[in-house]
């Protein structure tokens, strides 16, 4: 691979970059470093790139800045956590914007998930969660229990516990065969509810794959059931009216945990704080990332029952250590100061109710592009949809110089294969979702 070098001329005088030394993620990083794609700022729902072109951010980030770019209530928050207090020891000692965190997502989280547990990630709080489900089911007597079940299509993280959990070939080839004891549900991406807005009519009997495998592979040897409650990284899979409430009933019956992944569903995607209020049904166990700091800062959560927090507890010895788990860099000071700041502002200014009443609007303006001849499928849910075009050459193809040709019309989003993940800031106005259903019109149109 030869040398790529790239001109900043935001800096004065312009300054040159070496391309080579970075090995970035998920990315095809020789196309990438052929033909850069940089942004060296960001304000509200607008990126730059370095030679002062603004670019409309359609899926905030990564489904992070919902409070959009550069808010000084979040910088201004970390900037003093860090002059005041920028690390300190997470086990054996705590500072207070832990545990002031902890009490603000708790008010948020459903049902009685009010302990939390912090990670650096929603990979790390995946895995954070998959071993809270063993120290449950052990706790209380079960540690028979070790088989997990998730879904075809599901993304829950890169580290080896949620690859295993995962559904997308890509993430899995190269990477040898996972853990043992994870069975995968069917997707619920089904032909009949194609091009359906929300919830679709069919399909909510797929959840009876858990059954299935529960009758496989015996229901007590069950820990948990991961789902996104819309599985966002394969492309807005909006679940089935019925569905995760099937799967409740499921898990109930046969003593299976439920977890809810939502890294991308959770603070005010769905127009709820999370996808489990506006679908109506509570996990026992609910990861999230992304939005909990705005993006500003990283974090991951783990939101708990009251009843598995307990169970553990009480199954250690006084003084001992409940859960031999957690990261250097748990409920850093920093991530802290901005996930209080965050949270702070969903509020104040009445986000999630705002993110619902747009949705409408969003909703239209994307579904108005079924007309495209390339557009084969679209979905969406809340603040949050997905536009399938037809595959060109190969899956994901056309995908990729989608959102390559999008950026340079001034349109940042997240592909995955041939799907377009557009979720754009919930401070977005009416006129930001015009102009992303004009650039999505135009861009998709040109293909
Ligand atoms: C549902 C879900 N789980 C886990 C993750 C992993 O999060 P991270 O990239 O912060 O490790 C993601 C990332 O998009 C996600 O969408």
């Amino acid at each position: 691979m030869g040398h790529a070098e790239f001109t900043l001329k935001d800096r004065v005088p312009s300054q040159r970059i070496s391309l080579d030394e970075y090995w970035m993620p998920f990315t095809p990083n020789r196309d990438f470093k052929s033909d850069p794609k940089m942004i060296v700022r960001g304000e509200g729902v607008w990126l730059w790139n370095e030679r002062g072109d603004r670019i409309i951010d359609a899926s905030s980030g990564l489904f992070c800045c919902a409070l959009g770019h550069g808010r000084p209530e979040i910088a201004e928050a970390v900037g003093r956590q860090l002059a005041e207090l920028d690390f300190a020891a997470p086990f054996l000692r705590g500072h207070p914007k832990q545990f002031e965190l902890a009490t603000k997502i708790a008010e948020f989280t459903p049902g009685d998930l009010n302990r939390v547990f912090y990670a650096n990630s929603g990979s790390e709080a995946v895995e954070s969660a998959l071993k809270m489900a063993l120290a449950y089911h052990q706790a209380r007597g079960q540690g028979g229990r070790n088989v997990f079940v998730s879904r075809d299509r599901a993304y829950h993280g890169v580290n080896f516990g949620g690859v295993s959990l995962s559904g997308l070939a890509n993430n899995r080839r190269k990477f040898g065969n996972g853990m043992p004891g994870f069975f995968h549900m069917r997707h619920t991406h089904v032909k009949e509810n194609y091009f359906t807005r929300g919830e679709g009519a069919h399909g909510a009997d797929l959840a009876d794959d858990l059954q299935r495998i529960a009758a496989m592979v015996g229901p007590e040897n069950i820990a948990a059931c991961f789902v996104e409650p819309i599985a966002g990284s394969t492309g807005c899979l909006v679940p089935p009216k019925g569905y995760l409430k099937r799967l409740r009933e499921i898990c109930d019956q046969h003593g299976i945990l439920l977890v809810f992944d939502e890294v991308i569903t959770g603070w005010g995607r769905t127009g709820h704080a999370f996808a489990a209020q506006a679908f109506g049904v509570t996990p026992d166990l609910m990861t999230m990332a992304k939005g909990v700091t705005n993006g500003a800062q990283p974090m991951g959560v783990v939101a708990a029952s009251e009843r598995i927090h307990d169970t553990v507890m009480a199954a250690a010895p006084e003084g001992a250590i409940e859960f031999f788990h957690g990261y250097t860099y748990s409920g850093h000071p920093a991530a802290c100061a901005a996930g209080l700041a965050t949270l702070d502002v969903y509020r104040k200014e009445n986000l999630f109710d705002r993110a619902r009443e747009l949705s409408p609007y969003f909703l239209d303006a994307i579904y108005s592009l079924k007309d495209l001849p390339l557009v084969t499928d679209i979905r969406g849910y809340g603040m949050m949809a997905a536009i399938d075009v037809a595959p060109d050459g190969g899956p994901g193809k056309r995908g990729h110089l989608l959102q390559k040709k999008l950026f340079d019309n001034g349109l940042h989003l997240k592909t995955t294969g041939d799907a377009a993940i557009i979720a754009p800031p919930l401070v977005s106005e009416k006129s930001h979702i015009d102009l992303i259903a004009e650039i999505l019109r135009k861009t998709i149109g040109s293909l």
